[in-house]
Order: C-alpha cells, then sequence, then structure tokens
C-alpha cells in the first residue's frame, strides 16, 4: 500500500510516501523567509504552501518510483496550526482524494508527533511515556496504543520550544531561536548562572513563564538591554536556561518513569532536535533501564512522514472519513483519555 502524507500547518510544506512501511520519500521545504519577520507571517506561510505544494509532489512520486495513480492513500495535517496554512495541504488532499477515488485520512499534527518514534528501527513498546515539545505544546503522555492516549501533564503557559524562541529574541539572536539557543549554549564553558524551575500544582505540568521573565530580569540588572551583553556572556546565559528548560523537561519524565508501568521512553517535537535534551533524556533512560526511542531529526521538526505514518495506523483501526471532514485549527484528538 502506498500512503501519501502531506503537511502544512505552519511554516514547512512537506510531502512524503510510505509503501507498505517503508519511507521512500519525506520532502521539506521550510520557509526561511520568515527569519526576517522574527516570526511566521501566517498569509506568506499558506502563499509559500501554495507554491511550493505541487512540486514537492511531483518530486515526491519521482523519487519514490510511484505514478500519482499508484497512491493508495492520501492523509494531510487537519490541525492544530494556522488554519490559512492547514487548508492549503488539507483541500490538496481533499482534492486528491476526490480526483483519484482513493481514501481520504485527516490527521492530527500532534498525534503524527506523538507516534514520530514509529518510524524509526527500533520502534516505542506500549505502553510507553512520551514527551512531546513543539514550538505549539508540550505534553508527557502515557501511550496505550495506537488509540489510546493518556495526558499526564502539559503547559499552563508558553510551550517549550515558544520559551526557547522568546529566550533567543531577548538575547537578539534572531528566529527560529531554538537552534541559536543550542549553538550558543555549546559555545559556554559553563555558567554559574542559576535559574528558578517552577513548582506546581500537578506534579507532571510544566511552566515557562517564570524562567523567561527571570532571564528578562537578569539582563536588565545586568546589562539594561541585550545590544549591551558580551558575547562570552550571551553564551553563559543560553546554557543557564538551556539547562534549566530541559531540567525542568526531563524532572517530570523521571517522575512518571517513578510512577508509572512503562516499557519505553520517546521524545518527540521540534525541541526534541535539541542535542542536550536528547543526552539527558537517553540518559534518564539507561538510568531506569527503558528502551529510548527519539527519532531522527528528520522526524522531529514538521514532517508529512509522521503524518503518512499516523495515517497508516488509522487506517489500521478502520477509521473511515469522508470528504465533508472539516479541519480544526486548535488542539483535539478523540483518543486522548
Ligand atoms: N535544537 C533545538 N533546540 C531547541 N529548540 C529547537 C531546536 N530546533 C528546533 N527547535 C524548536 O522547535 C520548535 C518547532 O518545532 P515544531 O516544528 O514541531 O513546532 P510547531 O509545528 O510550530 O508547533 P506544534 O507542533 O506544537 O504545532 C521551534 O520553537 C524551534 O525553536
Ligand atoms: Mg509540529
Amino acid at each position: 500500500m502506498n500512503i501519501l502524507g502531506i503537511e502544512s500547518s505552519c511554516d514547512e510544506t512537506s510531502v512524503a510516501i510510505i509503501s507498505d512501511d517503508v519511507l521512500k520519500t519525506n520532502l521539506v521545504s521550510s520557509q526561511d523567509f520568515h527569519k526576517k519577520f522574527g516570526g511566521v507571517v501566517p498569509e506568506l506561510s499558506s502563499r509559500a504552501h501554495l507554491q511550493q505544494i505541487v512540486p514537492l509532489l511531483r518530486l515526491a512520486l519521482k523519487e519514490s518510483k510511484l505514478e500519482l495513480n499508484e497512491i493508495d492513500l492520501i492523509s494531510a495535517t487537519a490541525g492544530p496550526g494556522l488554519i490559512g496554512a492547514i487548508l492549503v495541504g488539507f483541500i490538496f488532499g481533499k482534492g486528491l482524494s476526490y480526483s483519484l477515488k482513493k481514501p481520504f485520512i485527516p490527521v492530527n499534527h500532534i498525534e503524527g508527533h506523538i507516534y514520530s518514534g514509529f518510524l524509526m528501527k527500533e520502534k516505542p513498546e506500549f505502553p510507553f511515556l512520551v514527551l512531546v515539545v513543539s514550538g505549539g505544546h508540550t505534553l508527557l503522555l502515557v501511550v496505550e496504543s495506537f488509540s489510546r492516549i493518556k495526558k499526564l501533564g502539559s503547559t499552563i503557559d508558553d510551550a517549550a520550544g515558544e520559551a526557547f524562541d522568546k529566550v533567543a529574541k531577548m538575547l537578539g539572536l534572531g528566529y527560529p531561536g531554538g537552534p541559536k539557543i543550542q549553538e550558543y549554549a555549546e559555545k559556554s564553558n559553563g555558567s554559574k548562572i542559576v535559574f528558578p524551575i517552577a513548582q506546581l500544582k500537578n506534579e507532571f505540568d510544566f511552566s515557562f513563564s517564570g524562567l523567561k521573565t527571570s532571564v528578562l530580569r537578569f539582563i536588565q540588572k545586568e546589562y539594561g538591554e541585550s545590544s549591551a551583553i558580551p558575547e562570552k556572556e550571551l553564551f553563559d546565559i543560553a546554557e543557564a536556561f538551556q539547562k534549566t528548560a530541559v531540567k525542568s523537561l526531563t524532572r517530570n519524565v523521571e517522575r512518571a518513569i517513578n510512577k508509572y508501568q512503562l516499557n519505553s521512553i520517546s521524545l518527540v517535537g521540534g525541541v526534541a532536535a535539541n542535542s542536550f535534551l536528547r543526552d539527558e533524556f537517553t540518559l534518564l533512560g539507561k538510568k531506569y533501564n527503558k528502551k529510548v526511542v527519539i527519532p531522527d531529526l528528520q522526524f522531529c521538526g514538521d514532517n508529512a512522514a509522521m503524518i503518512a505514518n499516523r495515517a497508516k495506523n488509522l487506517f489500521d483501526l478502520g477509521e473511515t472519513f469522508d470528504l465533508d471532514y472539516e479541519p480544526f485549527p486548535s488542539f483535539f484528538s478523540k483518543y486522548f483519555q
């Protein structure tokens, strides 16, 4: 069976093809031009998806050595994300489904991230703990099967990726900030700056707004403004922030490992590209003798392979959708308990 996946929920246009459990191609076109605006401009994003989607599909078919009419199942991200951006890939997918007379499966983008570990050779084993850290979400979940996800905690304010992006902006490092913070932190020899970690009522929830404010206060108190910070100090602030943000994530993972019966632990989403977080997460797995599954970098940020991969689960579960199905801009998953 040849499954086509389409992703267009934010600033990556992506097309992937999975044939009989083998990923044939996963093409991602990133909209770098948002950098000069300091964040994603929704209208420009939709327009760029429109320009990219057809050439990407053509290339994906060529790389997979397939004709369009050999596609058996079409899937596209149905939300959450920027509605104008989602609509481009979603309606394109629906149109293909209608003209080719092949089934269409809408996929929840976050479910795509959650199950992205299954794109790896070594797959998660149920029940597994998954930490979802992306630009819009921070979730700690126990995944019991392909249709049962139990939520332990989530962020009560900013998402992890959002915190990385905002702190990078405060430091004048540009957008997207996550990779910049990592780059700067790696140049530090280890800072002595200490930022606090929030203590919350639900031990599995996360909060990053206090940490963000602490960084801002530190900059204001010590330097007045970011342009006055010497480069070496930028490395140290980035390192201290990254260490604290990662600690607040792994602390909850450790608590969950101690409380729940788990066969594996998985780290997913755009922030899962962070090498310090990957290392700390792997160390936790070793400490508690749990199988660790962290997807390759190409499956951490937004990509269509995870959408086609999740569509396969839904197809196997016998889920059917008609072409009247509407996309959803906010978070919704019927598989969440
Ligand atoms: N090396 C890194 N270290 C930390 N953060 C990173 C790194 N690489 C990317 N990120 C962050 O990952 C985020 C993007 O992840 P992703 O593309 O999954 O988010 P999104 O799709 O915008 O949000 P969502 O998946 O919640 O809808 C950005 O906030 C970016 O800064
Ligand atoms: Mg995402």
